[in-house]
């Protein structure tokens, strides 16, 4: 398994904030993460005058994952537009397990942290029948 470039992924997630459309919460989010094909992808939030219709920067990216070939997620950076760190909400931590699994690693201040223990316990497509 190839070493996973933490700086470009983070690099690819800081761009992505400049595509942000956040007229409301003025948060810039970015998203990006690496492929096990290698691909580097990304994705911004997406804010909507009807509040709860905002779509998050991780959103973007799984859609970005499967519109450039899909494949699966094996790491994921989210940061501000600063490029600060952020932690995926609940609901994109369920986008980022359907698009990675458990063995997806997302980028927190503490290191790589794997999805297993950003979302334990999992419902996932090995539930349904
Ligand atoms: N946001 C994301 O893009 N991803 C997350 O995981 C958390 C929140 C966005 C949604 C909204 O545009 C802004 O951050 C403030 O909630």
């Amino acid at each position: 398994m190839d070493q996973i470039d933490w700086a470009e992924i983070r690099r690819a997630a800081t761009v992505a904030t400049t595509h942000s459309y956040a007229p409301y919460s003025k948060l810039r989010v970015g998203a990006a993460g690496v492929t096990d094909d290698g691909r580097i992808v990304s994705g911004c939030n997406v804010e909507n005058a009807s509040y709860g219709l905002t779509l998050c920067a991780e959103c973007s990216l799984v859609s970005a994952l499967h519109m450039s070939g899909g494949g699966r997620l094996r790491a994921v950076v989210c940061v501000d537009g600063d490029g600060a760190l952020l932690a995926p909400c609940g609901r994109c931590r369920q986008l980022l397990y359907e698009a990675g699994g458990a063995s997806l690693v997302v980028l927190r201040e503490s290191g790589p942290v794997a999805m297993s223990t950003l979302l334990p316990e999992a419902f996932g497509p090995d539930d349904l029948p």
